[in-house]
């Protein structure tokens, strides 16, 4: 097909594209440093000179001089004129550069998504007028000023304020031509239970925007103006929203990120801001989300480093360490500044100021270092307790990717713990060689990441003006166990006897579940049941108060969404979980043909492609 590709699309091909994943598909790459080497695909060479540079997104060969861009590369290696190595590019990523027609049902949907950028841009120019301009806006900006924002950095962000009415945006959008459908599709408003009408999910809030890769308006996080709770609420996920793929702040900070080959990762809309406007631009925020896979690969295109710097609490820590295995099967190197107990990067530089928080940046330290002492210190002294404190941090080490830092955290391991560091090195090796089951271990510590089944959101409560709604997801993390959506929610079901012990036994009993918090739980709701449905009288009296909390988060889940439709809950959860099991199989069987490939077995690795063939 013929016809000029944008500038644009170009550049969005760009963006979106990864050179190193690029062309990781043709030659071996291993990190070294700032970038990553290999033979060179374009002459012939015995020892590596050929680097790809992530941060600058150029690949250069210093034995025979080659270099360029993502697209030369494309054309280089396929032999393609430049316009088809966008196209390859672009079909990769399914960027549509409009030049083939679309299918009817592609064009709706493609018209659809344009709708909705524009209903979130009406929306936040909306609300940053009112911010700006509209009297009611008075308590707003005086909040803001009370934080230290004029009006210079609520124009940069497009910060903006939600009036405290029941219906403001809804009319402002019909008045501008929007539809009530597509509003609702995004959840900036949302039916009325009884009948009719709709109302307007953010009220009295300070909004933020969060922006995608292009600068669109994706979501908005609402804050109070007061103590009131849920302090936050975050745009639901939609066709153009989905949290676990979106950072906040990345749009305003990738310039900065590419030039220092780092990032802060804050969990708060306000800390990106604090540190972005006091010298640190190189900073995104976790939209109220756990820091996913995807957002690793998304921050891999731009730096070499993560530095993380969550709340200091118990949950903080908890949320750093799921995000150094993370980060570590990325392959991305993590560091972590920690802060006075109590503080949060913005708190921390109102009180101490930037040079303060400088020094802390300097002094960041690897998030291994920090794992081995939390580790180490919460395990005490007693034997046992420091032995398998000692074979966690052995496992988490031997996830690294480098053999010297591998070796290096087990001299330091040595040292701190004062086990012998042959017996480490011992116990290093025979995990490495354990290679599938440590990955299911791993996973088995620090994962329950979503198994993207969509699971229909429960309903509003009926409304009555001044009534706020949440779902658990938008409430502020806690300590929380570790088990997927669909265990979770199983839990749930049996929890509540909407499904009975003998459809749980019958379905597979505790051989459903994997995470070992869900079988924990799994196994105590069955010591519990009866013919006549869980006896919850003497389940709590057995429960310490965190197994009582969780089992009451449990509970909590079901907010009358399951009604008549339990049973396809229940089949839902049952097929989630078979997908899960497929998959970890499937990452199992991946690890260990990969190791054949290494060691050159072929005819084992015949086998296991077989299997693994047979599982899609
Ligand atoms: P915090 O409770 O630590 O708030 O939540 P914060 O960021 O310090 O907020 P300020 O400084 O008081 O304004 C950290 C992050 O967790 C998410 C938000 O992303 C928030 O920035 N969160 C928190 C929610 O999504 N909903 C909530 O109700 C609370
Ligand atoms: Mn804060």
């Amino acid at each position: 097909m013929t016809g000029q590709i944008s500038e644009s699309k170009i550049a969005e091909v760009r963006e979106r594209s990864d050179i190193v994943e690029l062309i990781s598909q043709y030659v071996s790459l291993k990190r070294s440093g700032a970038n990553h080497m290999g033979l060179c695909p374009f002459h012939s060479e015995k020892s590596p000179s050929f680097s790809v540079n992530a941060a600058r997104q150029f690949f250069h060969c210093f034995g025979c001089g080659v270099g360029g861009d993502i697209f030369s590369f494309l054309m280089k290696i396929e032999g393609l004129a430049f316009p088809d190595a966008v196209r390859r590019l672009a079909a990769q990523h399914g960027i549509d550069l409009e030049e083939r027609v679309l299918s009817p049902e592609d064009e709706a949907r493609q018209q659809q998504r344009e709708r909705f950028y524009r209903v979130n841009e009406i929306a936040a120019d909306y609300f940053h007028q009112q911010l700006m301009e509209h009297p009611a806006g008075e308590e707003a900006r005086r909040y803001m000023k009370t934080r230290g924002y004029g009006r210079k950095a609520a124009a940069e962000y497009q910060i903006g304020f939600a009036l405290d009415s029941w219906d403001g945006l809804r009319l402002h959008l019909e008045a501008q031509g929007q539809t009530v459908a597509d509003a609702q599709a995004l959840g900036l408003i949302r039916p009325r239970k009884q009948g009719d009408g709709h109302y307007d999910l953010f009220r009295k809030r300070l909004m933020f925007p969060v922006y995608d890769l292009s600068g669109r308006v994706v979501a908005f996080a609402g804050r109070v103006l007061d103590d009131s709770k849920p302090k936050y609420i975050n745009s639901p996920e939609s066709p153009i929203y989905h949290k676990g793929r979106v950072l906040f702040g990345l749009y305003q900070a990738r310039q900065a990120m590419r030039q220092s080959g780092e990032v802060l990762v804050v969990e708060g809309y306000f800390d990106q801001l604090a540190l972005y406007r006091s010298g640190f631009p190189q900073v995104v925020a976790t939209c109220g989300t756990a820091l996913t896979t995807e957002h690793a690969r998304l921050l891999k295109r731009y730096v070499q480093r993560v530095i993380l710097l969550f709340d200091q609490d118990a949950a903080g820590k908890q949320a750093t360490f799921k995000a150094m295995t993370v980060l570590q099967e990325e392959g991305v190197p993590a560091a972590v500044i920690e802060l006075p107990a109590g503080d949060d990067p913005d708190s921390f530089l109102q009180s101490q100021g930037v040079e303060a928080f400088r020094r802390r940046l300097e002094k960041a330290r690897s998030v291994m270092d920090l794992f081995i002492d939390d580790t180490l210190s919460e395990a005490g002294e007693g034997i046992e307790q420091k032995a398998r404190a000692a074979e966690r941090i052995v496992a988490q080490i031997t996830g690294l990717s480098s053999e010297l830092e591998q070796d290096l955290y087990l001299k330091e391991l040595a040292r701190r713990s004062g086990i012998d560091l042959e017996r480490l090195k011992q116990l290093n090796q025979k995990v490495a060689a354990q290679g599938a089951q440590l990955q299911q271990k791993r996973t088995r510590i620090f994962a329950g990441q979503s198994d993207g089944y969509e699971y229909p959101l429960p309903e509003p409560p009926p409304d009555e003006p001044g009534r706020e709604y949440t779902v658990a997801a938008e409430k502020k993390r806690e300590q929380t166990p570790v088990w997927s959506r669909a265990e979770e929610l199983l839990l749930c079901l049996f929890l509540k006897n909407y499904i009975s012990r003998k459809e749980i036994v019958t379905a597979g009993g505790l051989e459903l579940f994997y995470h070992s918090d869900a079988v924990k739980y799994g196994q105590l709701l069955l010591d519990h049941a009866t013919d006549e449905g869980i006896d919850h009288k003497t389940l709590y009296e057995k429960l310490d108060p965190d197994e009582a909390r969780i089992l009451m988060g449990l509970s909590a889940l079901d907010q009358g969404q399951f009604g008549e439709s339990v049973n396809d809950f229940f089949t839902g959860c049952l097929q989630a979980l078979q997908r899960e099991q497929k998959k970890r199989r499937r990452d199992e069987l991946h690890e260990k043909i990969r190791r054949c490939e290494q060691a050159g077995d072929s005819e084992q690795m015949e086998k296991l492609l077989k299997e693994f063939k047979n599982l899609k």
